[in-house]
């Protein structure tokens, strides 16, 4: 058995291939299952015992040596084949299929840019939220409809573990740690128990600002609004706010802007009115400041809430909120923005 080791040694080392094909030749002669050296793997057991040492390894090393050829001359054969050998560096890199940013990435990062020039800056919240922070401290009352399971989710109700429904709750999270002036934006992921469909799902992204300080004004935040309109969606946009109701600003608003797809002549998109709503707004209620220890006599200030899908939506005309979240590069490839 010896011999024919020593043998097959000698035959491996000397083996050269001028194809693929050929190495797969040796592939097969020596290390397949049916293969020479699996053979003498089964012939082992007739070795007498005080051989078995010395044979058992010179066996081993025709396998490593056999798998070593083998692993050589497959690599010779690839770069042979791309018409390349490992150390010509002159080559060119391997082109890569670069990736798209998410739609929802390029519109969330426009406006966080757009605030960012008005000075401010990112916070950031949990998105696993308790009763207190979503809800309580930003004055929804004990029975509000929106603490019930049907729009939120709870992970736990005793003690309260739910997922945020809004991303206001990181207004509470960064008035409760720090005092004015506040100047914050605060992009994010939201969670609602909605039936899932081309206008709805159970999650999406919201972006909320929020401008704490003596003497904030409602004339302050229509400015902000004005400017972040024309911003986002081109000079010529106007704006249009309507008196509304949210628990945690008085007064409250909600705003619109012209329609930027008729540019406000009427269309399908705009329910043939000129204007879409974009965003809730209002004057941060003096009670979420006082839940918050912030003194609501010294000090005053605006906050705003939108959705990130809505707008994207409205820059890109997507139908389907679906389509954000379904991963189809089809869709995705369609937003290779300078972003
Ligand atoms: N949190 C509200 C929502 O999810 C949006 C919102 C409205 C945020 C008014 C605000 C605001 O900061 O002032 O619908």
């Amino acid at each position: 058995m010896t011999e024919r080791i020593q043998q097959l040694l000698s035959e491996v080392a000397a083996w050269t291939a001028n194809s693929n094909d050929e190495v797969e030749v040796l592939r097969i002669k020596y290390l397949s299952k049916k293969g020479e050296i699996s053979q003498l793997f089964n012939d082992f057991r007739t070795v007498p015992n005080e051989q078995k040492r010395q044979v058992g390894q010179l066996l081993n090393e025709l396998k490593d040596k056999a798998q070593e050829k083998l692993t050589d001359l497959k690599a010779a054969f690839e770069s042979q084949q791309s018409g390349l050998t490992t150390d010509d560096y002159t080559r060119t890199a391997n082109p890569m299929p670069l990736g798209t940013r998410h739609p929802l990435s390029i519109v969330k990062n426009e406006i966080i840019d757009i605030f960012a020039r008005l000075g401010f800056t990112i916070a950031e919240g949990p998105e696993i939220e308790d009763d207190w922070h979503v809800f309580g401290s930003l004055n929804f009352a004990p029975e509000h409809p929106a603490r019930d399971m049907q729009d939120t989710f709870f992970i736990e109700k005793e003690p309260d573990v739910l997922l945020r429904t809004h991303t206001s709750s990181v207004q509470t999270r960064v008035m409760t740690g720090n005092q004015p002036p506040i100047r914050i934006i605060c992009p994010g992921r939201v969670y609602r128990n909605e039936a899932i469909s081309y206008r709805a799902h159970c999650f999406f992204h919201q972006v909320e600002a929020l401008y704490v300080d003596k003497n904030v004004s409602f004339a302050d935040l229509k400015q902000v609004l004005l400017y972040f309109a024309q911003e986002m969606f081109g000079s010529h946009t106007k704006i249009r706010l309507r008196p509304s109701y949210f628990p945690f600003t008085e007064p409250s608003a909600e705003m619109d802007i012209s329609c930027n797809i008729c540019g406000g002549k009427g269309c399908p998109f705009c329910k043939h009115t000129g204007w879409v709503e974009i965003l809730g707004c209002g004057m941060v209620d003096p009670n979420v400041l006082d839940n918050c220890g912030i003194d609501s006599k010294v000090y005053s200030g605006y906050a705003l809430g939108m959705g990130i899908e809505r707008i994207t939506n409205l820059k890109y005309q997507v139908k389907d909120l679906r389509l954000f979240s379904e991963n189809d590069v089809r869709f995705l490839e369609q937003f290779k923005a300078a972003y």
